[in-house]
């Protein structure tokens, strides 16, 4: 028996990066996997997105673990389009036990256009929404919710500045309302034994943080900063001497969210940050 087997799992933004983590941490364990990702590029996001041929190989790797998949091209912002694709994939699979609304954009960058604001909010926080509401009336008693903020959620100033443009505001923006939202929909579902926690990540080893734009809010000293330049400066985020933490870091803190042994956790911050949080408050209760 898996950790999570049997259960139906939803996952936004699944094409690679963290979402794909957890669809194949998540099928390793017994669960089928619905997922969803738009596998197409927004325009003031400055790295490209996942494409067909990476949601793809998510689907492949699945199955190849013997669990079944639905795979849903589907842009998180289309409330209408996202309940489309859940309802169909629900009435596949006959159930849904749990949702990870991880799909995100990090539209960073001082050269970056004002929508860049309006799309990282679109996606970061109305995405999570709309994946979120549109599997609520799916999921039944023991179901478990569970959304990607991030530890900028908790470090004002970090994303939201002005070197990091309209995007870094909107995404601060967004994972801060996250972190708030969870710990309201916590508390309205805990009375039908539907927990809902987050899990909130320092630098993760994807896409999102391996590109030119983020290499060049870590080393703005540089008029073109390398990879090798940026992971100097990587640590400075974390308490623990690591400049990042890798996908399959916040695919455990998933699983276990996911599965029966955290059954009465609930209304959660899950800092996956190598001590960046403490690092950067002050103890408080
Ligand atoms: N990488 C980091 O350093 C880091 C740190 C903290 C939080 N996060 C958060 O982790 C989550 C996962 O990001 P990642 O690190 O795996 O990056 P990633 O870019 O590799 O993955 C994000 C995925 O979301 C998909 N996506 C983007 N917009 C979408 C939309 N409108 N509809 C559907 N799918 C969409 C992309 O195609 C991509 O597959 C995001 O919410 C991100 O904000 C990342």
């Amino acid at each position: 028996m898996g950790r999570v087997s049997g259960k139906v799992v939803v996952i936004s933004g699944a094409a690679r990066g963290q979402g794909r983590s957890h669809a194949l941490k998540m099928a390793a364990e017994g669960a089928d996997i619905i997922a969803l990702d738009i596998c197409a590029n927004i325009a003031s996001n400055a790295y490209a997105l996942a494409t067909p041929d990476d949601l793809a190989t998510t689907a492949r790797d699945i199955e190849a673990l013997g669990q079944r998949v639905e795979a849903i091209q589907v842009d998180v912002r289309d409330r209408g389009a996202v309940e489309e694709a859940i309802g169909k994939a629900v009435g596949t699979f006959g159930r849904l036990d749990v949702v990870v609304a991880n799909a995100g954009i990090c539209p960073l960058g001082v050269r970056r256009p004002q929508e860049a604001f309006v799309d990282a909010v679109d996606v970061d926080l109305g995405g999570v929404l709309n994946v979120i509401h549109a599997s609520l009336r799916h999921l039944e008693s023991g179901s478990s919710i569970i959304a990607t903020g991030s530890l900028a959620a908790f470090l004002r100033g970090s994303v939201d500045n002005p070197a990091s443009g309209p995007g870094g505001a909107g995404y601060g923006f967004a994972k801060r309302v996250i972190a708030e939202y969870i710990h309201e929909l916590a508390l309205q579902l805990a009375p039908v034994n539907i927990r809902a926690n987050a899990v909130h990540p320092t630098n993760c080893n994807t896409a999102m943080l391996q590109s030119d734009v983020m290499y060049r809010i870590f080393r703005p000293d540089l008029e073109h900063p390398t990879r090798e330049d940026a992971e100097l400066a990587f640590p400075a985020m974390n308490a623990m001497p690591v400049g990042f933490v890798e996908p399959e870091d916040i695919s455990n803190a998933v699983l276990f969210l996911a599965s029966d042994e955290s059954r009465y956790v609930t209304g959660q911050q899950l800092r996956i940050d190598a001590g960046g949080y403490v690092k950067a408050n002050p103890f408080h209760i």
